[in-house]
């Protein structure tokens, strides 16, 4: 198996190595034959070479069957195209998957007292290569367009992969539909596309408007379990839905098509703390776990989270957590505990 290894730009050089450790730790102990590949692409290659991503680079990434991904700058300059787009686009890489599950002990070491913890399990499952990042725009001075873009093979295919999530072990068999169809006439097809594939498949399925759902998801996160919805509506449920972790450097994510898995932390480069050696690496490990678990290796995807809980636990935690750890410390602790459990 050939993993891509991109760390990218800020925090993503920092947290990266920590979740490669782990990788590395399990790769060389168990022979897993996993022939990592590193890539560079982003902001810093962009302004070395005046090129932010190659067609090498994409070459290179379709040959692998993962990537591990950090965070990229994205810098508004009209000649720097969004790198992250690019490769979602080019491995058509269509389910964005968001686990909205946090970590035990999290809530006590955050204080966090008017929730619990086993309320909140839900999965938001974002369609990736449609709507509004459809990257089809005219830009003016006096007017700028975006068009929004739902076609029934992108929606029904969101839904087909979001209601095998719903129907899986350890999950409720529900799903919701999240959309604006009230206003935007062109929900109503990801909608009816989305309710009558769950349907078909045997999965109870309902539906919210984004905007009381977006209240509800925070005050009722125990009504929900497999969520679905467009890409606009998903990054921003996904990243609200991080206030349930307890902070953003504990969210993961994935990125799947038919042929590639793609594991990213749900931040960004976060150029405000980059180079202090303070970044959470806890989301960037979390989406290492991901790995894990899609390769079938339940076992050392539950290792790891128990090791992190672990260091949740024994308050061995950054900054954004209220600890005074570095980034190295923790993602030394948590190989540590990785290897004594
Ligand atoms: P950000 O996620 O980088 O940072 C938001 C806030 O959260 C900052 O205060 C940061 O210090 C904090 N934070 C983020 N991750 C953290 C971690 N692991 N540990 C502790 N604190 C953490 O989002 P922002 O500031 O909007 O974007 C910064 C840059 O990152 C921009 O250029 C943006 O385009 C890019 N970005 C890239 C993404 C990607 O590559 N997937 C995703 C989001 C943003
Ligand atoms: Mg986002």
């Amino acid at each position: 198996m050939r993993t891509a290894i991109i760390e990218g730009d800020g925090i993503g050089k920092e947290v990266i190595p920590e979740a490669v450790a782990i990788l590395d730790y399990f790769n060389e102990t168990y022979d897993w034959g996993i022939e990592k590949v590193p890539v560079e692409v982003g902001f810093g290659k962009w302004e070395r070479t005046g090129s932010a991503i190659t067609d090498e680079d994409i070459a290179v990434l379709k040959s692998c069957n993962s990537i591990l991904f950090g965070a990229i700058t994205t810098v508004i300059d009209p000649s720097y195209k969004s790198v992250l787009l690019r490769i979602r686009k080019e491995l058509d890489l269509y389910a964005n998957i968001r686990p909205i599950l946090p970590i035990p002990g999290i809530y006590k070491l955050l204080k966090i007292k008017d929730r619990k913890e086993s309320d909140v399990n839900m999965i938001i499952v974002r369609e990736n290569s449609e709507g509004l990042y459809s990257g089809i725009e005219e830009i003016g001075d006096e007017k700028s367009t975006t068009t929004r873009v739902i076609t029934k093979k992108a929606s029904v295919r969101i839904a087909a992969f979001a209601s095998n999530l719903a129907a899986g072990a350890e999950r409720k068999n529900s799903l919701t539909v999240v959309h604006k169809s009230n206003v935007l006439k062109s929900d109503k097809l990801f909608l009816d596309s989305c309710k009558q594939t769950a349907e078909s498949k045997g999965v109870n399925v309902s539906d919210k408007l984004v905007d009381i759902f977006a209240y509800d998801m925070i005050m009722t996160p125990e009504k929900y379990d497999v969520v679905v919805t467009t890409n606009l509506f998903g990054d921003i449920l996904s990243d609200l839905g991080a206030v349930l972790l307890g902070s953003i450097g504990l969210a993961p994510s994935a990125n799947f098509g038919d042929n590639q898995a793609f594991f990213e932390p749900v931040h960004g480069s976060a150029p405000d703390i980059a180079g202090k050696g303070i970044a959470n690496p806890m989301a960037a490990i979390l989406s290492l776990k991901m790995m894990f678990e899609w390769m079938g290796k339940k076992r050392e995807a539950c290792l790891v989270n128990r090791a992190v809980s672990a260091a949740i636990h024994d308050k061995i935690v950054t900054p954004d957590l209220g600890g005074k750890y570095s980034t190295k410390e923790v993602g030394d602790f948590i190989l540590s505990k990785v290897r004594q459990l």
